[in-house]
């Protein structure tokens, strides 16, 4: 039997259970794995809440690292005994095991221990993809990046440095603005207590930034297009705080020719190919020490539910992973 989380229904972190199940062989083209650790991600809320929404009775997590231990027919990625790692759907990574097809399974180098490779697959491959792909910054760019001090922003200060980016961050509390700032953000803004648009003029010398990243939502998300430059970027990658209502396209020209996307990890890393030349990009800057994965909370899987009602309180900083 495996233990693995069940959601029959969507609502609060309570309807997460804690079953066991029988877990079949994989099946083509499938490998089983079994973690050592998983990541825990904010999208795991949105499925969770029904925000993003997924077929139930259902698993969560979309992130795990650990072992192969079977795999089936026609799998070429990986063999057993491989120390893989893996960010992606299907749902299902809240588990002491389970079945992943190959295709999405890297194999993690020597150097990369299990907590590093569950904690960073996710927000690591996302850094890549949001700062070499969606906008191609280049020494120079100035950028704001909102929760610096999160799992996802703390790898974005420190990647961004790598790029000669300077970085301002916006952050909830002045502990967070602490932590932000040792992992590389230039200009740090609180901005439960200050007004970010006015603060990034007054850094930018009114100029405003090539790029906004913003995954916090509805309640960023316009004062966040006031932030750019004309003919810059609004990322939006996420909704913390809820998703983005509907606007009119003026409000792009009226501020100058902006350009929005709303990217997934999922259009990214549709092929092997992607994946793996993205992968590559992560492992070069955690290997040589540019990036430090902060693994700052750890939760044993069958405390999942505190785990979430930590990260959707803010409390979490860095990034967490759950123990099977
Ligand atoms: N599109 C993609 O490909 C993709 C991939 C990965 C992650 N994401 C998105 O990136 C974001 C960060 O993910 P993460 O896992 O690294 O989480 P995280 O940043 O560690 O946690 C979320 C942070 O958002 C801030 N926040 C602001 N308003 C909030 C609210 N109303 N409720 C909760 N948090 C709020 C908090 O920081 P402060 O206290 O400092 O404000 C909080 O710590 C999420 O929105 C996630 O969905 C998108």
């Amino acid at each position: 039997m495996t233990k693995v989380i069940r959601i029959d229904r969507v609502g609060g972190p309570e309807v997460m259970q804690l079953v066991d199940v029988d877990l079949a062989p994989p099946g083509p083209g499938e490998a089983q794995v079994r973690h050592s650790a998983i990541g825990l991600n904010f999208i795991d809320v949105y499925f969770r809440t029904g925000l993003y929404p997924q077929p139930l009775p259902g698993g969560l997590g979309m992130e795990g690292a650990g072992t192969v231990e079977a795999v089936g027919d026609g799998v070429t990625e990986v063999k057993v005994g491989d120390r893989v790692a893996y960010a992606g759907r299907p749902n299902g990574a809240y588990a002491e095991a389970r079945n992943m097809p190959a295709s999405q399974l890297l194999v993690l180098p020597e150097k990369i221990g299990f907590d590093t490779a569950a904690a960073m697959m996710l927000q690591g491959l996302t850094v890549q993809y949001l700062l070499h792909r969606t906008v191609h910054l280049k020494a120079g760019d100035t950028i704001l990046f909102h929760a610096a001090a999160g799992g996802v922003g703390m790898i974005a200060c420190q990647w961004a440095k790598v790029l000669g980016v300077t970085v301002i961050g916006t952050v909830g509390s002045d502990e967070k603005a602490a932590l932000a700032t040792a992992h590389g953000a230039d200009h740090v803004i609180n901005y439960n207590r200050e007004d970010f648009t006015a603060r990034v003029r007054e850094i930018t010398g009114g100029k405003g930034v090539c790029a906004v990243y913003d995954s916090i939502g509805k309640d960023t998300f316009f004062a966040s297009l006031d932030c750019l430059a004309p003919l810059g970027t609004m990322v939006s990658f996420g909704n913390a705080s809820g998703p983005v209502p509907p606007f009119s396209l003026s409000e792009l020209s009226n501020r100058g020719s902006l350009f929005v996307t709303r990217p997934s990890l999922g259009a990214y890393m549709a092929t092997r190919e992607d994946l793996e030349a993205s992968a590559k990009s992560l492992f070069g800057v955690v290997n040589s020490g540019a990036v430090k994965v902060d693994v700052r909370q750890r939760y044993d899987l069958a405390d999942v539910a505190q785990a979430h009602i930590d990260l959707e309180a803010r409390k979490t900083t860095g990034s967490t992973i759950l123990l099977p």
